[in-house]
């Protein structure tokens, strides 16, 4: 591809509030069509509001953006695409239409353009197309399913699709692979060079797990506070230097040491067989103090055994022991009563009331706890509480009143984490609690972790991120096909042995 074909994006001092957040303050942004750029910075930085400005989502910015050198009006999200400008955005969820069919929403702009010019819309036309294209991208989804039955990860894969079906001169990927397994992320990264080298669409990809932006982006702009800190060559910038634009400090990666004597029985799960989600558990304890890690690739069944023993799936068969005594989670609220919580993977679908504030969805786990004390609910005790949290996970939010729609991915996600702080629990259930929160953020999470541990909890930590077990975890249980088929002692294990379990290994 010579350079007189490539197409030039340029973001041009923008500035842009939101009522008390300065959310982006005179950022320079430059893309060229055919090349891969990496976006970074810490939860809050700005990045998704610098990418849903150029998707047409907000419009009320300062600043000039040019195409080619002529500057351009991005007034709505159609106007973006008649750009050439795609987004898929962060929360997935929200961008497709749960009760339509995979082909309706890869297709959903040719079906709406058509509608509104009162044209017959062809249906055998757009299967065969949403078809075709999920087959460039090898993926096997059938094109009649609905989406509300897909995993997270073929969803991310329909909404590329839906990117791609359009002449797409510049692809914005808001962490695309944060649902994504290992095998999915190697399948989209052999995507996005295709698409860059092959069919030179510029693609700007945002994640928090650094090897990945060193893996695919030529450069890479670092956020912070709204701003651009650095643009560098990707060979002229290493991990640690990175890191450290992005938090605006010094930081090592090391886990919290943590002072434990790890005590008896807490948790005992015996027989347990949920044959709708195909869980089978013979045997798995939790002792007092420690963190037991559920490791296992995505898929292996983490999620659903962590919903079973929570009561969201109703129990086929089995029991659970809380301190030698039988209890029985017929449903999460039983589950809370008998002393567990859990912070869920799909974090903007189950966690998080969208609509409320950051100060109800943090202390709404916990409201009898403070209804109990005052019989009324306590409001100030609860804006303290609130207030703690805010402040031990970093929540970037201007006050304890926000509403959670507002606040940036990461941060909603700290939210979820942080209301089940609050609630005095016995047994801590985390799905995935790292994903996609930054580096700093994830290195508190940590922190509160082992310190639920000192304080006698037990701990599960289901993750696929093996290095994240092996960093925090005493004991692991690593799970293939829906069932423990190797339990660990973490200090005499390694990633490898761990993945060679993982994948089926006998
Ligand atoms: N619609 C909105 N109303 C109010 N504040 C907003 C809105 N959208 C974003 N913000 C705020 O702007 C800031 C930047 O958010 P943004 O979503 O761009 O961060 P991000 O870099 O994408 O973070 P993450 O890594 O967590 O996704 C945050 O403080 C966020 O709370
Ligand atoms: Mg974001």
């Amino acid at each position: 591809m010579n350079n007189a074909e490539r197409s030039k994006l340029k973001m041009e001092d923008i500035s842009i509030e939101f009522p008390g957040v300065k959310a982006l303050s005179h950022v320079n942004f430059e893309l060229e069509s055919g090349k891969i750029y990496g976006l970074v910075g810490a939860n809050g930085a700005g990045k998704s509001t610098l990418m849903k400005i150029l998707g047409g989502v907000y419009t009320h910015y300062a600043g000039k953006i040019y195409l080619d050198g002529k500057e351009i009006n991005i007034k709505s999200p159609r106007d973006a695409k008649e750009l050439g400008i795609e987004v898929v955005y962060q929360e997935v969820d929200t961008a497709l239409v749960p009760y339509l069919d995979v082909a309706e929403n890869i297709m959903l702009n040719t079906i709406v353009n058509k509608m509104d010019k009162k044209q017959f819309v062809g249906w055998n036309v757009i299967h065969e197309v949403a078809r075709k294209t999920l087959q460039t991208l090898g993926v096997d989804i059938n094109t009649h399913t609905l989406v509300e039955k897909l995993s997270l990860a073929q969803k991310q894969l329909i909404l590329i699709a839906r990117a791609i079906v359009q002449k797409t001169r510049f692809l914005i990927l808001d962490e695309p692979t944060a649902p994504l397994s290992n095998t999915e992320i190697k399948e989209l990264f052999r995507i996005v060079k295709d698409l860059s080298t092959n069919q030179n669409v510029g693609v700007v990809f945002i994640s928090h797990r650094l090897p990945e932006v060193f893996e695919i982006c030529e450069k890479i702009t670092v956020m912070r506070d709204g701003k651009v800190v650095a643009e560098k060559d990707i060979e002229k910038v290493d991990m640690k230097q990175l890191v450290e634009l992005m938090l605006g400090r010094k930081f090592s990666e090391n886990y919290p040491k943590r002072k434990v004597n790890i005590g008896g029985k807490k948790l005992e799960i015996k027989n347990f067989e949920d044959t709708k989600s195909r869980i089978k558990i013979t045997n798995l304890t939790v002792h007092r103090g420690e963190i037991v890690g559920i490791a296992g690739l995505a898929g292996a069944g983490k999620t659903e055994f962590c919903k079973s023993i929570f009561g969201v799936f109703p129990l086929r068969s089995g029991e659970i022991y809380i301190n030698g005594k039988r209890i029985y989670n017929t449903s999460p609220s039983q589950a809370v009563k008998n002393g567990f919580a859990l912070i869920p993977e799909e974090r903007r679908k189950e966690g998080i009331w969208i609509n409320e504030s950051v100060v109800t969805n943090l202390t709404a786990t916990s409201l009898s706890k403070f209804a109990r004390i005052l019989s009324i609910v306590n409001v100030s005790l609860e804006r303290v509480c609130a207030r703690d949290i805010i402040k031990k996970l970093s929540i970037k939010t201007p006050d304890e009143y926000q509403k959670a729609a507002y606040l940036s991915g990461g941060n909603q996600q700290k939210i979820v984490i942080g209301k089940w702080l609050i609630p005095n629990a016995d047994i801590y259930i985390f799905d995935e609690p790292t994903k996609g929160v930054d580096i700093g953020a994830k290195h508190e999470i940590f922190e509160i972790i082992g310190q639920l541990a000192e304080m006698g909890k037990g701990i599960i930590y289901a993750s696929c991120e093996f290095p994240e077990i092996l960093g925090i975890s005493d004991r692991i249980y690593v799970m293939y096909n829906g069932q423990i088929v190797k339990e660990l002692e973490t200090e005499k294990t390694s990633e490898e042995e761990i993945l060679y379990y993982a994948t089926g290994g006998k």
